[in-house]
């Protein structure tokens, strides 16, 4: 960085995370190692392969991608490098992902590539629930073919991976056709919202000029009023946007993906043609405005508007993973690590200590994780910490079974306890409830 400046923080300020920002940790480190994992599996069952691009790209590959008015550009993290670049941390995926297509030649394989991909994103939004600053996604791309059954394979691969949450998942649809219908219909849309300019809520007035088709999704009440009335994309669609459209709702009906039509949907980022989704929850009583659990879009002009010499036809999504984890029932995205183990293991005296190293790589080995004191000596004080940490079973080790190799399995509700010759272990506790 080009000079950095000590502020005034206190120290309060510096021993907190940066606003917007959060730990990973305790239950939230697993839920979000689980639902990886099986959104990864349900993503490489349907075909698609991994990759993982830098947290910070050239600002201006989002300044060119994404337009000067989205969201994702507005609260772009950017800095400048000591050498003079203009770096900006990744605000979303889809841009990043298309530049790794084209830098590395994906174009001359077997086409279209299918990708997934999930970590960091950051936006300096307003926190506020389901808003943070550093998010978490979990992304599809289909890169290389125009076809609209891609578009209803994205839409069903994120489905299904939503549908693992235990919950209902519904998916709100739109199109928004070529850029010549979009250009087209924006002249109209533009035309009515000018006769209705002093009933539009403040922002959306200043909107008018500079991204007109964003007022469709306005949540200004006065704006909804005039939404009512406003003419539709769907009846400026040109015979092949058409079609494209309704090959998609067809597929979608052949997968039994329940979706409902929804013109005002148009998206935040600017890069979308063609098909726009977003999925979102039914609500419980209690939960408050629905969020969007993901969203996403065919986006066949990114490529070109980035600084290729070429279109890219293409088509992918994004799901909020924060949002999702808050929605989810409990135990539905369970990692495959054993998060809490059901052994604490104890050791008493010198020799058993010394020993304690053997023992724990045997029990990993046998895939049995244990949690322990090895700082501490007394019996009393271990049992306590295997007490507080609510473990069912504890394995003492002492100067005793040190020398036989067993150990002693405790029961730590009944207090019943059994000596096993280690060899012995795993057997046994495979019984063990
Ligand atoms: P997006 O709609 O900007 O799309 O983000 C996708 C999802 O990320 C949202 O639906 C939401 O669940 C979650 N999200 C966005 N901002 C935040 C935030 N501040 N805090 C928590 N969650 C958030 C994209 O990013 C596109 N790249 C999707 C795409 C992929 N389109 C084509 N391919």
């Amino acid at each position: 960085m080009s000079s950095i400046k000590k502020t005034k923080k206190s120290n309060k300020d510096i021993l907190q995370a940066p606003k917007g920002t959060r730990d990973i940790r305790d239950d939230f480190f697993y839920q979000l190692q689980g639902f990886y994992e099986k959104a990864q599996e349900v993503a490489v069952y349907y075909g698609f392969s991994g990759i993982s691009t830098p947290i910070m790209e050239h600002t201006e590959l989002f300044l060119k991608g994404l337009d000067a008015d989205d969201d994702a550009v507005k609260e772009m993290y950017s800095l400048t490098t000591k050498g003079g670049d203009n770096l900006a941390l990744r605000p979303e995926g889809t841009a990043p992902v298309m530049r790794s297509y084209i830098e590395n030649g994906m174009g001359s394989l077997p086409q279209p590539i299918f990708l997934y991909y999930h970590g960091p994103y950051f936006r300096h939004e307003k926190p506020q629930k389901g808003r943070y600053r550093q998010l978490h996604q979990f992304g599809l791309e289909v890169i290389g073919s125009p076809k609209a059954v891609l578009d209803a394979i994205i839409i069903q691969t994120g489905y299904q991976i939503l549908k693992e949450s235990g919950r209902e998942i519904t998916v709100k649809l739109n199109t928004l056709g070529d850029p010549e219908n979009r250009k087209e219909y924006v002249t109209e849309l533009k035309k009515y919202y000018k006769k209705h300019i002093q009933e539009l809520g403040a922002q959306d007035q200043k909107r008018l000029e500079t991204n007109p088709l964003r007022i469709l999704d306005s949540k200004d009440p006065q704006t909804i009023k005039v939404n009512h009335e406003a003419p539709t994309l769907i009846s400026h669609l040109n015979a092949e946007s058409k079609k494209h459209f309704k090959k998609v709702l067809e597929y979608l009906d052949a997968g039994e993906v329940p979706y409902e039509l929804d013109h005002t949907l148009v998206r935040g980022l600017d890069y979308y043609t063609h098909t726009v989704f977003e999925y979102a929850t039914v609500l419980d009583k209690g939960e408050g405005k629905p969020l969007a659990l993901g969203g996403g879009g065919r986006y066949d002009g990114l490529a070109k508007a980035m600084g290729h010499n070429k279109d890219v036809p293409a088509v992918g999504l994004a799901l909020g993973v924060d949002r999702v984890l808050e929605i989810a029932k409990k135990g539905a995205y369970s990692p495959k690590i054993q998060r809490k183990p059901k052994f604490y293991f104890i050791q008493l005296g010198f020799e058993a200590k010394a020993q304690a190293f053997g023992i724990i790589e045997t029990l990993r080995e046998r895939k049995i994780p244990i949690k322990h004191s090895l700082s501490k000596d007394g019996l009393a004080a271990q049992l306590a910490n295997a007490e507080k940490l609510n473990i069912p079973y504890t394995l003492i080790f002492g100067q005793k079974e040190a020398i036989d190799k067993t150990v002693i399995v405790r029961n730590m509700e009944t207090r019943k306890q059994d000596t096993i010759a280690i060899e012995d272990l795993r057997d046994y506790i495979k019984k063990l409830k």
